[in-house]
């Protein structure tokens, strides 16, 4: 192994692997050894985050996915088995907010208009297809190959919305709760085979996705004053988490809650 690299030939499919969270996460793999195979829907900026990768010596591919859609998932994990013999590492990265265009912020940092009666059964299960049956679809899908290469690491993205509720977006909330205990019962369903499953739970990350209520703004005032460490998290931050749980360094870690969120969720 080479001096200070986790992942030395490991293989790995990042999802959501075209921004924030998704893109840092697989340039760490890659700067760590693995060859990544990064999937999102934005394949303009998916396919500049991989030849980043390449120019900066790492080995990466973009491929088109949708993380909702079962067909494409069997597609890819057959491809990338072919093309390289094996699946170590899933991160289920790919979510969306799914924050509805009324949402408004009070002078409190309050939201509003995102109340349960004023949620709409679109959005609800828009929310939950992508942020939950994409994790479910992405473990079902690898974990046959998984079973074949005898082990491999699963990360799935939930968020302290998974574990704490609040004023806004009840179905962000569940969705991601979803993901967590989700996590728990694949853990438990395939240790067996040395599968390891665990849930990240980011706090504010400064992302696209994340961004429009985090700065310039109330709500952003009010997430900085409940971070304790005094700062919104950094893509990196929660990739070098998904790091360690995809290493073998986390080889006896498995069904855990690993919370990134500058000591949010501690008050
Ligand atoms: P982002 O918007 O920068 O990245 C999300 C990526 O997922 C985008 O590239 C998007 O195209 C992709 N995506 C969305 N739907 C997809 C689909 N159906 N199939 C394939 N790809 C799809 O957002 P960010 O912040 O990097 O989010 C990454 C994950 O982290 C998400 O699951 C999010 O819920 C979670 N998270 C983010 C937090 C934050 O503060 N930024 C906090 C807690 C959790």
């Amino acid at each position: 192994m080479e001096p200070g690299k986790r992942l030395p030939g490991k293989i790995a499919i990042v999802t959501g692997g075209a921004s924030g969270i998704g893109a840092e996460t697989a340039r760490t793999f890659a700067l760590h050894g693995a060859s990544v195979v990064l999937c999102d829907m934005q394949d303009d900026l998916g396919a500049g985050v991989a030849q980043e990768i390449v120019d900066a010596g790492g080995a990466a591919e973009y491929r088109t996915l949708d993380v909702t859609k079962e067909d494409q998932w069997i597609a890819l994990v057959a491809d990338v088995e072919r093309k390289y013999g094996k699946i170590d590492i899933l991160g289920n990265i790919a979510g969306i907010s799914g924050r509805p265009a009324n949402m408004t912020v009070q002078a409190s940092g309050v939201m509003t208009g995102t109340g349960l009666a004023e949620q709409t059964l679109e959005n609800w299960n828009r929310i939950m297809e992508v942020n939950s049956t994409g994790v479910f679809l992405g473990t079902k899908s690898v974990i046959p190959a998984m079973q074949r290469a005898r082990g491999g690491s699963i990360i799935n993205i939930s968020s302290i919305c998974g574990i704490v509720g609040s004023f806004a977006n009840a179905a962000y909330h569940a969705s991601k709760g979803a993901v967590r205990i989700f996590s728990k019962s694949a853990a438990l369903q395939y240790a067996k085979d040395q599968i390891r499953v665990n849930s990240v739970h980011p706090g504010f990350v400064d992302t696209p996705m994340a961004r429009p209520g985090l700065l310039g703004n109330e709500s952003g005032k009010a997430r900085m004053d409940a971070t304790p460490l005094g700062r919104f998290g950094k893509p990196s931050d929660i990739a070098l988490g998904c790091l360690y749980l995809a290493s073998d360094d986390a080889a006896w870690v498995t069904g855990s809650e690993l919370v990134i969120d500058g000591g949010m969720t501690a008050n």
